[in-house]
């Protein structure tokens, strides 16, 4: 595979520079792996999340929405197993004075020898491992001493289980069917790492699909098929995408088959998980069935037949996806000897989707050109931009991924056309303004792959 100019230290500082992700709390020296979301970052994570509510809601009928509290009942984690399971294995080396997860130790920097492997590494003096549990714990009430524990959510999934009931009466549905669910999850993770790719507060975007025992197979491929597929549509290249099925000491405790869909991040980093696809049985409503004292099961009305539907889940995350979106979409070239930094985003991602640029700051050219912003911003992101010479303009917009820029100069104000440029292909066709509006549409429904595929 080619060499990609791409690095994590590059995505890192365009971020920063360009506004997508800033680190949390800067001021006061930082937090680790906690992250704030920046006007472009806010623009690109929503128009993430808004395709995954698209592929799972808009584009078939037989998937709901939910949005459950992140404080839930503390017996949900006995019920889930979250509470006695949902640990990591935390080592400690006395000499480093370091953290790390045993499972991670190959990874770690640890050690006064960085070159050697730390477990080999005769300064390092590790302890044995110990289990950490990763929910963040809380109380509810006044008072924390006589208060009652409890967590905030490690995943997502867990209000959908409680609410199946509550979708089987109002939305009279009978699986196969599915509740779909985005927002945050916590989790005290002993090593972060990657930027956005490991927090410790981060999002989940998770599907739990109900389907007839006897079908969870077949569904599981389908939703194998369906979560590659949807990368894949919003232009993650091929060859940097696989699906891994996991070993079985790998599985979670309520998994009976998983597969992960991974990409290829660069350097010495590697294949990582963008989102897991899970077989998870009749685990979770069979133990809240248990731990409630309430049925969780479908009774067929017609039939009287009655089951404890089988789950299969689709758990991802919004960061992670976008992570992997900013790095595809890196590149870099050379326009009239200047190297250019450009993101290749797929436009329906794309924070900002039109720039509109007044060749020069006179003749009556911003004044057109913000007629012509006012018209698009109705329909799409629209930036309007008049500071610095029209190639620096460019640049900035290259820089966070805006795919088209309209230029208004001079003939502009004689004959009501503009210049349309494309990011990638760095055409610039002459439009009239009143076609605009149709044109940029029919771009953005055409099918799309990434450039760096060509
Ligand atoms: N309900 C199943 C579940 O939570 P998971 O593999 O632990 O499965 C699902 O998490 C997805 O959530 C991951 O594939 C990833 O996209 C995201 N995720 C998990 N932990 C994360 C973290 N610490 N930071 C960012 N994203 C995370």
């Amino acid at each position: 595979m080619a060499e990609e100019p791409v690095t994590m230290d590059k995505i890192v500082s365009l971020c920063k520079r360009r506004g997508f992700v800033f680190g949390s709390s800067e001021i006061y020296g930082g937090l680790s792996a906690a992250y704030d979301f920046g006007h472009y970052g806010v623009l690109l994570k929503n128009n993430v999340k808004a395709q995954w509510w698209k592929a799972m809601l808009q584009e078939r009928d037989d998937i709901l929405a939910l949005d459950s509290a992140i404080i839930q009942h503390p017996k949900t984690w006995v019920a889930s197993g979250h509470l006695a399971g949902f640990t990591d294995p935390l080592v400690d080396c006395r000499t480093c004075k370091l953290r790390f997860r045993e499972d991670h130790l190959q990874q770690s920097a640890c050690g006064r020898k960085p070159s050697k492997k730390p477990g080999e590494t005769p300064d390092c003096d590790l302890t044995e491992a110990r289990d950490f549990n990763l929910m963040f714990q809380t109380t509810i009430g006044p008072v924390q001493e006589q208060g009652t524990t409890v967590y905030l959510r490690p995943e997502t999934a867990q209000g959908i289980f409680l609410n199946f009931k509550h979708y089987l009466q109002f939305a009279r549905k009978k699986p196969p069917f599915g509740i779909a669910q985005i927002g945050k999850s916590f989790r005290n993770e002993i090593t972060t790492q990657n930027f956005i790719f490991r927090m410790r507060e981060f999002e989940q975007m998770e599907m739990e699909y109900f389907v007839p025992p006897a079908e969870a197979e077949m569904w599981f491929q389908h939703w194998l098929d369906q979560r590659m597929n949807w990368y894949v549509r919003l232009g993650l290249r091929p060859d940097r995408l696989r699906l891994r099925p996991h070993d079985a000491d790998e599985l979670s405790h309520y998994s009976r088959a998983t597969s992960d869909v991974e990409y290829l991040f660069p350097g010495t980093i590697g294949w990582l998980e963008l989102e897991g696809i899970a077989n998870r049985g009749d685990f979770d409503l069979t133990q809240h069935a248990q731990h409630s004292g309430q049925k969780l099961e479908y009774v067929d009305s017609a039939t009287g037949e009655r089951y404890v539907p089988h789950v299969i889940e689709p758990a991802g995350g919004p960061d992670r996806s976008m992570l992997a979106f900013l790095v595809d979409a890196y590149d870099e070239d050379t326009i009239q000897g200047e190297t250019r930094t450009v993101l290749r985003l797929h436009p329906q991602l794309a924070p900002v989707k039109v720039a509109v640029l007044p060749l020069v700051r006179k003749d009556g050219q911003p004044e057109l050109a913000r007629e012509v912003e006012r018209m698009l911003r109705n329909q799409v992101q629209v930036e309007y931009d008049e500071g610095g010479a029209i190639g620096r303009r460019y640049r900035r917009q290259d820089e966070i991924g805006t795919p088209w820029a309209v230029t208004v100069d001079h003939q502009s104000l004689k004959d009501r056309t503009v210049t349309l440029r494309d990011r990638d292909s760095l055409t610039q066709e002459r439009i009239a303004i009143d076609e605009l509006g149709a044109e940029i549409e029919r771009r953005l429904r055409q099918p799309w792959q990434s450039p760096k595929l060509a």
